[in-house]
């Protein structure tokens, strides 16, 4: 990629203030990019105005819900690329309240898609799916042939959600392409709650000399994604024109499983505690158990692979968590 294919470019970013949108946002704008965001700003998702602190000048922003289809239709209008990152991401949210799960990562992703069809079909989407759409995995590491059978309503509306993309891609040539993320982590992250990643409350949890819950027996194989290496996906992904109609994993060679991990966040900080405690039973129901990615096909086509090791990510995490608190309890 090259870094100046985003300079001056117009760009729109939905759920801009969140944690991945939020660093995808200060990136394009130190390209030279025109960004505006649009989020909605619901209390129980991972929005939150001081994310964007500092390009707070230099971006616009917009309070609006993707699910407001005139708005839609307004904001994706010029625009040279759409970064469509907004999103219920609660598992059990999505259990507890279907409907408003559907409504935003399924009727609201075909009505953003339908915008670009009608006003602005040169647009180039990038869509933030998810490896939950998976399931509990029928083999490992889970490559992108590997069927869907997602085991809570949120994946079964993201891979909806998905797979529109795919079909405006190939059908009215409105380009689109998909990432499937891991666990990614990293500045920005909600950590009030597990809503959107259990890593974000360890952090919390450890800062604040409470011991972590791991819940399970802790041998839970996972992989995780720095933010910046996700946003980096992101923007070669938006620049490649082999990627349109792609669905590609994004992923990590560093497995880990969840009880090491806990560990290795309380050693980095110097402190802490881990307890093994049993599965709350509605986590349990739709836990996916071991999940790691093959995310070889990224890496041949387009030659993203994560730079920033779990080690190093974990301590410019609890960094930046130390030195701006008050923002984000
Ligand atoms: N963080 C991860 O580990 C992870 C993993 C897999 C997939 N994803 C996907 O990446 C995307 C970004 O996730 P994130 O981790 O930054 O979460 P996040 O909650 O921080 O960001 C999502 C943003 O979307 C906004 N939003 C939600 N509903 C909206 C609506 N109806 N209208 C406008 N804005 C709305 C929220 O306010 C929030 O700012 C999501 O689509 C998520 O499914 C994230």
């Amino acid at each position: 990629m090259n870094d100046s294919q985003f300079h001056n470019k117009n760009i729109l970013i939905t759920g801009g203030l969140g944690f991945v949108g939020a660093n995808l946002a200060i990136r394009l704008v130190e390209l030279g990019a025109q960004v505006t965001l649009v989020d909605s700003l619901i209390p129980e998702y991972g929005g939150n105005v001081f994310n964007v602190e500092p390009v707070k000048e230099r971006v616009t922003v917009n309070v609006a819900d993707v699910r407001d289809e005139f708005s839609m239709d307004y904001l994706v209008r010029g625009r040279d690329y759409l970064f469509n990152l907004a999103g219920q991401t609660s598992h059990l949210d999505s259990m507890r309240d279907p409907y408003k799960d559907l409504d935003i990562n399924c009727r609201a992703q075909l009505s953003i898609l339908e915008a670009c069809r009608k006003h602005n079909p040169q647009i180039k989407i990038v869509f933030a799916s998810t490896r939950q759409i998976y399931g509990k995995p029928d083999y490992l590491p889970v490559d992108e042939k590997h069927v869907l059978h997602p085991t809570d309503v949120n994946g079964i509306n993201k891979m909806a959600g998905e797979w529109y993309h795919i079909l405006y891609n190939n059908v009215y040539g409105v380009r689109a392409v998909s990432l499937r993320l891991t666990n990614t982590y990293g500045p920005r992250m909600r950590v009030k709650d597990a809503r959107q990643t259990f890593l974000g409350i360890w952090v919390k949890r450890v800062l604040d000399g409470q011991p972590i819950e791991i819940w399970g027996d802790g041998q839970q194989i996972r992989d995780f994604n720095y933010v910046d290496d996700v946003v980096e996906a992101m923007l070669l992904a938006a620049a490649s024109e082999e990627a349109n109609g792609q669905i590609y994993n994004l992923g990590s060679d560093e497995i880990i499983n969840l009880q090491d991990l806990g560990e290795k966040l309380v050693r980095l900080n110097g402190s802490g505690d881990c307890n093994v405690i049993p599965f709350p039973p509605d986590r349990k129901a739709i836990d996916i158990g071991d999940y790691y990615s093959d995310f070889s096909l990224i890496r041949s086509k387009l030659g993203w692979a994560p730079r920033v090791d779990l080690e190093e990510g974990l301590v410019r995490t609890l960094e930046y968590y130390r030195k701006f608190q008050e923002y984000y309890w």
